[in-house]
């Protein structure tokens, strides 16, 4: 492999995607290990591949980044291609339409490479087959031209490192799954590591905070660092236009308020998806297919982005018979469970 070049900047990051990266989202995201918090099991994970990798010299083994959106999947790619000193071609799985274009872009990577796929779950199964071989061999058995001129043409690719990314892993089939050296989930995170992005995320953007506003932001921001940076762009302008410019506690909790975002992070969806159940539905038990029709939003969005945190706090817990909302669901939305007492309805 050719000698790794620590020193780049981000030109080592390229895309097939019409949109790559949001300025913003690059502007605030962390670059090496070393600038990013949070996550320390998945953390430790990759600095032992990466340094095992760098050690030996070998490419970085496949690896999968599950987890909801927002907390840090594509930026962990972006850093393991950093702290390997190589390039990260990036695309997504429903890009990858035909086994050519996966071997358009495989035979483009140089050995060590990082091909970052997102919403891997979403490739289509005909290409998924061919990432096998090229995963495990590193080649691809391609078919050209159709009926009696078919034939399979076995194309040698580099030794790349594939690095999957899902929010939703249980899609994903068991031979891909399988085929990842590390399959790591990615956390919520705490209010005191969300406290240190938001502080870290203002020093990079300018804007002035006191520790009762990141406090505030961090608290509110549903555990997810692309959340607290869209709360700090808008407390930014409420400061601004409604106070002295700097975000203080009460300013932070007013401006969120305006956004109807609660003291606890939960915003209006997650307050009408308990609603629904509590009002509708006695709490439960009720699919999640009946409370989306009821809410009027597509079953996976409520699955990825508004369940996972629901159920991590406690405001409802799945059963096998459907949701069921918690004393605390109840709470949440000004409401007494229907059976009182300190369990709610669980009992
Ligand atoms: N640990 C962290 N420290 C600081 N900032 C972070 C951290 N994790 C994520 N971020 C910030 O949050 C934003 C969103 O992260 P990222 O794009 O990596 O999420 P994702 O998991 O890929 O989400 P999606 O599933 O929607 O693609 C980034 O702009 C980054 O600045
Ligand atoms: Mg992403």
């Amino acid at each position: 492999m050719p000698a790794p070049d620590n020193n780049k900047g981000l030109g080592y990051i390229t895309s097939t995607l019409a949109t790559p990266v949001s300025p913003v989202e690059a502007a605030l995201r962390p670059l090496s290990f070393a600038d990013f918090t949070g996550q320390p099991k998945t953390v430790e994970r990759l600095q032992v591949m990466v340094g095992a990798a760098k050690r030996r010299g070998d490419p970085l083994n496949h690896i999968l980044l599950s987890g909801p959106p927002g907390l840090g999947k594509t930026t962990l790619s972006f850093i393991l291609g950093h702290e390997m000193g190589r390039n990260v071609r990036v695309t997504s799985g429903p890009v990858v339409e035909k086994a050519s274009d996966l071997a358009g872009l495989l035979t483009s990577l140089e050995e060590g490479d990082l091909l970052f796929i997102d919403e891997i779950h979403r490739i289509p199964k005909t290409v998924e087959e061919y990432l096998y071989s090229a995963m495990e061999d590193f080649r691809l058995d391609i078919m050209i031209d159709q009926g009696p001129n078919a034939r399979s043409v076995r194309l040698s690719i580099p030794r790349f490192t594939l690095i999957g990314a899902t929010t939703r892993a249980g899609l994903l089939t068991a031979p891909l799954r399988s085929r990842f050296t590390l399959q790591t989930r990615l956390d919520y995170y705490d209010i005191p590591t969300l406290e240190g992005i938001v502080t870290r995320s203002c020093g990079l953007l300018k804007v002035a905070i006191d520790e009762g506003g990141a406090k505030e932001i961090a608290t509110r921001a549903r555990g997810t660092p692309r959340i607290a940076n869209n709360l700090i762009n808008f407390c930014r302008d409420y400061a601004q236009e409604r106070a002295q410019g700097k975000i203080t506690r009460p300013v932070a909790a007013a401006a969120l308020e305006l956004l109807e975002i609660d003291a606890a992070g939960l915003d209006e969806m997650d307050k009408r998806m308990l609603r629904v159940m509590a009002e509708n539905y006695k709490g439960g038990p009720v699919g999640l297919g009946t409370i989306a029709v009821a809410v009027g939003e597509e079953t996976e969005t409520l699955e990825e982005v508004h369940e996972p945190f629901l159920i991590q706090e406690g405001y409802l817990q799945r059963t096998p018979q459907g949701r069921m909302l918690t004393t605390k669901g109840y709470a949440a939305i000004g409401l007494k469970s229907a059976t009182g007492g300190d369990q709610g309805s669980l009992l």
